[in-house]
């Protein structure tokens, strides 16, 4: 028998059951569905609008369910549709009447929306704890590697030298603002919608503030209309996981990039590649495939959430109930992508003399050579161009700026003097390179410290 069964002359078709029932995914939501249903009986008691007996057997009715859930002595009914329904059914049986009181100026679209909203919370407060600890295997690595000068690309062509220090730390930076992302999806979150009822709140005497400080948030929502009716902290929690997941998709892109034979910048620990059925000389960088690979899927979460909610008229519709599976999905290939990536970076080995060597050609100490020139008087423009022609010379020779003897740059500017040769090394060109956020040694340090301190800062120890 269902709960609503009272208007009903027909049992549901057992297809409209199946159909319509979400058990099988908001199941785990259960613990915020008890934690939520014991803060409103605590209220309902407060209020006066049932009586502390009954808030007793509910309160340690919910308290042994949790428990027994948790033992896994509990089994949910898809009869009984949903979470805060097989809660409900399944509290009654245990301890009677008073159960049937709990529902009392609460709907299950303020429970649903209540309920996700504290899962959320947590599994949130759980990614940022990963992101920061991909941080710090992004700041180990970043420290070993403050003198592995590599090449700096655009359009994936050598551009400028740089460091491994710094490249990583680009990462380091984007995922700080992953986090405050999500701190500031939290902050937004944290409203409560317990009490918005239905749609129309009660003529119950509740304490709405009362709900909202038992569970953590820091006000209720303002309108019970609009507590219901919105999922944007869902949309907007799978929008921070969107730009995470980009993120980590441009730098797994890199890895396997790195990895390949035309690169080889790097070599991925055993226990993070994988081989071939095949080749017996494939040593796949599989994990980071994977993450980019997964990407794709949690855009398609976001980019299906934003459609199911299009067009809803107010207040709650059931295409509502689609907004678990994405979220649900997302949290859980996020939480696998986020460790494995990790330890595949804190594993990988860097090979500098593979990146040095392709610094030392593709003329990416060009810019250096024209700022030499401009260094001494020439106008930059011209420089840039009297540089440009000293690359075409060595594309025709086979040599880099730095094989050009004095006289042959002499040939091309006169302003060219012993000096040059230092001032094209990579050393000058990466350790000179120290204007703010530069990738001079200088600079990292000044990076690597910033990160360690917001991570530190981010931590919740
Ligand atoms: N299972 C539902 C959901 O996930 C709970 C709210 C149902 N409310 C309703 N009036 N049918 O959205």
């Amino acid at each position: 028998m269902k709960l609503w069964s009272g208007r009903f002359q027909k049992e549901t078709d057992a297809l409209v059951n199946d159909f319509n029932s979400s058990i099988s995914f908001d199941a785990r939501m259960y613990e915020e569905d008890i934690t939520g249903s014991i803060a409103h009986a605590t209220m309902l008691g407060e209020c006066g609008i049932i009586s502390p007996e009954d808030v007793n057997a509910i309160v340690n009715g919910l308290t042994e369910l949790l428990a027994d859930i948790k033992a896994g002595k509990v089994e949910f009914s898809a009869d009984n549709e949903d979470i805060h329904m097989n809660v409900e059914t399944l509290l009654t049986q245990r301890i009677g009447d008073a159960g049937k009181r709990l529902h009392t100026a609460r709907s299950r679209n303020d429970q649903v929306a209540v309920d996700l909203r504290l899962y959320l919370r947590k599994e949130m407060a759980e990614i940022k704890e990963q992101i920061l600890n991909l941080q710090r295997v992004i700041l180990k690595q970043a420290k070993e590697n403050q003198n592995t000068v590599m090449p700096g690309y655009t359009h994936l062509q050598r551009a400028q030298p740089i460091t491994m220090a710094q490249h990583l730390l680009a990462y380091g930076s984007m995922l700080k603002r992953d986090v405050t992302r999500l701190e500031d999806c939290a902050e937004r979150m944290n409203e409560c919608p317990l009490g918005s009822g239905a749609l129309a709140g009660t003529t119950h005497p509740i304490n709405r503030l009362r709900t909202a400080e038992l569970l953590g948030f820091s006000a209720p929502m303002a309108n019970s209309l609009d507590g219901v009716s919105d999922r944007d902290y869902a949309v907007e929690f799978l929008s921070c996981m969107s730009i995470l997941m980009m993120h980590l998709s441009r730098f797994a892109e890199e890895i396997i990039l790195w990895c390949s034979w035309e690169f080889k910048y790097i070599e991925l620990d055993d226990a993070y590649s994988t081989g071939s059925s095949i080749m017996p000389q494939k040593k796949n960088p599989d994990v980071a495939e994977l993450v980019r690979g997964k990407t794709g899927r949690v855009y398609g979460a976001l980019i299906g959430l934003l459609a199911t909610m299009k067009s809803l008229p107010l207040a709650y519709n059931k295409d509502m109930q689609e907004d678990k599976e994405p979220v649900f999905d997302t949290i859980d290939t996020v939480k696998m992508c986020l460790p494995v990536f990790a330890a595949m970076i804190d594993t990988m080995k860097v090979l500098p003399e593979n990146m040095r060597a392709a610094a030392n050609r593709g003329f990416i100490n060009a810019t250096d050579c024209a700022d030499y020139l401009a260094k001494r008087g020439m106008p930059f423009r011209d420089a840039y161009k009297i540089t440009g022609q000293l690359v075409y010379r060595c594309t025709e020779s086979g040599k880099t700026l730095e094989e050009m003897s004095l006289s042959e740059l002499q040939e091309i500017s006169p302003l060219f003097g012993p000096d040059v040769y230092d001032a094209l090394s990579m050393e000058t060109c990466v350790g000179q390179r120290c204007s703010y956020g530069g990738p001079s040694p200088s600079e990292t340090t000044r990076q690597i410290e910033l990160l360690q301190q917001f991570i530190d800062a981010h931590s919740e120890a």
